[in-house]
């Protein structure tokens, strides 16, 4: 059934970039006067607006999130025959970094509510191979630090976060980033912190782990030619850099609009047979998703479609059942809650403009589909 209404996209980036556009002119047109194109000031004056937004004293651009994550695992020293744990819900770059280094992704299953790792399940996965935990605050929402680092100071290995989809959310109201030895975050365009292109962030306190970062992220050189290991060509484009800069100054502004949009959905939809997401207690999510779940989640997606209002599923197949890791020998069944998760789970519009309007259309488009269902 179509209803009349106004469309509500997914995403809009458009909107934020209309609104910042004479600044990001400025800073995009002082990186081409300088011609300061990979790296440059721009990006080194972003590296140390991003460690203080992060409470951190080291932050390194990169060119990408993944890129990020490469180096984490390169910087602990995981390598072939080492085992990672991590989460099996998340974008597969998560685990990219994991097998780059020639490591194995172990995978547990996450906890119902929150869809971050389960500690416990974490604790019992750990193996004399084990290096490292790759913990990634889903959707916004900061994983258990508390309960994950006891579990890494008792058994003596590094946290990391992928922190990618998490900038500014809190725990404990302190901002992620530096629970873990090493935290990676990404800005590709669409994420709460968004680059006009690639992106990604190292942060850590640790003064040699970010030195070697640094090194490895430019060829693996701190000297010019010469180079004390192999590295990579992942540099932060000063373009990204001076757009970064701009942007950061609105992030908290941004999320604080993602909250009211969350608040308005979160009432408006309380009486739907939607399961709503919810912030565990101490948590303050960024909110990067608002991810509802229902097991007709594939007719409601459809409807929502018919109607003008856009929606994405975050993510329709567990890493474990990926065709890429089928070498790792899982199979369905092995992780009921991610598995039930994947089945059921939806990413209504949500981004700083959304318009109470626009809530409401969504709203009401998924009581119509319930109605309708009914
Ligand atoms: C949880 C998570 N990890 C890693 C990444 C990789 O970041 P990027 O796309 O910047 O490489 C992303 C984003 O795409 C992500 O959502």
């Amino acid at each position: 059934m179509k209803t009349v209404g106004p469309t509500v996209p997914y995403l809009d980036l458009k909107l934020q970039l209309r609104a910042l556009r004479p600044e990001l002119d400025a800073a995009i047109a002082r990186t081409l006067d300088n011609c300061t194109f990979c790296l440059g000031p721009d990006v080194v004056q972003f590296e140390k607006d991003f460690a203080q937004y992060c409470g951190a004293a080291h932050c390194l651009g990169f060119n990408s999130g993944t890129s990020a994550l490469h180096v984490a695992m390169l910087l602990l020293g995981v390598g072939p025959g080492d085992e990672v744990i991590t989460t099996p819900y998340t974008f597969a770059a998560t685990s990219w970094a994991i097998s780059y280094v020639g490591a194995k992704p172990v995978y547990v299953d996450i906890d119902d509510t929150t869809f971050n790792l389960d500690p416990q399940k974490v604790a019992a996965a750990i193996t004399p191979r084990t290096k490292a935990v790759l913990a990634v605050h889903l959707y916004g929402q900061p994983c258990d630090l508390d309960a994950l680092l006891a579990i890494c100071r008792k058994h003596n290995l590094p946290l990391v976060e992928d922190a990618a989809q998490a900038h500014g959310a809190k725990y404990h109201g302190k901002t992620v980033g530096t629970f873990g030895v090493i935290s990676c975050f990404s800005f590709y365009p669409a994420k709460n912190l968004g680059a006009c292109g690639e992106g990604g962030a190292l942060v850590t306190n640790d003064a040699a782990l970010a030195a070697r970062a640094k090194s490895l992220r430019e060829h693996g050189s701190s000297q010019r030619y010469h180079h004390d290991e192999v590295g990579f060509n992942y540099r932060m484009e000063g373009l990204q850099g001076a757009v970064l800069g701009v942007k950061l100054k609105y992030l908290n502004q941004w999320l604080q609009a993602r909250r009211q949009v969350i608040q308005r959905y979160h009432t408006l939809l309380a009486d739907t047979p939607l399961r709503l997401p919810a912030e565990a207690p101490g948590v303050e999510s960024a909110w990067h998703l608002y991810t509802v779940r229902h097991p007709r989640r594939d007719a409601l997606k459809q409807y929502l479609e018919a109607n003008g209002v856009g929606s994405a599923v975050h993510y329709p197949l567990p890493l474990h059942l990926q065709k890429c890791y089928a070498s790792l020998g899982y199979k369905t069944g092995d992780f009921p809650v991610t598995e039930q998760a994947a089945k059921e789970c939806l990413s209504l519009p949500l981004f700083p403009e959304l318009t109470q309007a626009q809530v409401e259309r969504v709203a009401a488009v998924v009581h119509e589909f319930f109605q309708t269902a009914a």
